[in-house]
């Protein structure tokens, strides 16, 4: 009995410790399979920025991000996102007059699944590193990182307010790190992007 016990703790244990970011020997990282299990963090409805442009005539889509449940819980004592954190953003199509509504939008399709992680040592240069899942017509199980001189790098080191995390756009987070004191000093809420 006791043994069982003992068994089934350890193997509890040994899933805990199931690393989030799993790279493989391309330096690829794999897409999670479980993420829409880990914590939402915000939903942003017809954002315009980057990945989230409307395909032409539809209506613009929704982003949904998500982050793992341990670093969250990290996040929420410390203010800080730790090294081993990953990001889903997942970008969804909206729809119009679903079944019995008739006014707003509702959730569609999976457009784009993107991530971010945070590895200040697999990715000295900032810590953060970014990703996307998509393939013609579905969704690879993994992806390399985008080049250092993609938009998303710039993008985020210049505009995020929690090192290169918008954690302005993630209201509860958000409060947690303006009480703790980790929003970056050069955030600055009215810079817009110029167009
Ligand atoms: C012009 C600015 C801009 C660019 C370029 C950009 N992003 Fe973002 N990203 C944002 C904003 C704004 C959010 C907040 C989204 C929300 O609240 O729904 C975000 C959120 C994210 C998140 C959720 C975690 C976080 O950092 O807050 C991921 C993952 C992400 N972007 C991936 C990417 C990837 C991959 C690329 C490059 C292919 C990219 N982004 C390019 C502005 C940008």
């Amino acid at each position: 009995m006791f043994l069982a016990l003992a068994l089934a703790a350890a193997a509890i244990a040994c899933q805990a410790a199931e690393p989030v970011l799993k790279f493989n020997d391309k330096g690829e990282l794999a897409r999670p399979a479980d993420y829409r299990e880990w914590v939402f963090l915000t939903a942003g409805l017809g954002m315009t920025y980057g990945p989230n442009a409307p395909r032409a005539g539809q209506p613009a889509p929704f982003s949904n991000v998500f982050v793992n449940p341990d670093s969250y819980r990290e996040f929420m004592q410390t203010g800080k996102w730790p090294n081993g954190t990953m990001f889903i953003l997942e970008i969804r199509s909206a729809l119009e007059n679903v079944s019995i509504n008739n006014g707003g939008r509702t959730q569609g399709d999976v457009v784009a699944v993107e991530a971010s992680v945070k590895d200040t040592t697999r990715f000295p240069d900032g810590g953060w590193a970014y990703f996307g899942f998509d393939d013609r017509g579905g969704l690879k199980p993994a992806a390399a990182p985008f080049p250092r001189t993609a938009s998303c790098y710039s993008c985020h080191s210049k505009n995020a307010a929690v090192e290169w995390s918008f954690t302005q756009f993630y209201p509860l987070q958000f409060d947690v790190a303006k009480r703790l004191g980790t929003v970056r000093a050069d955030y600055d809420p009215n810079r817009k992007l110029e167009q």
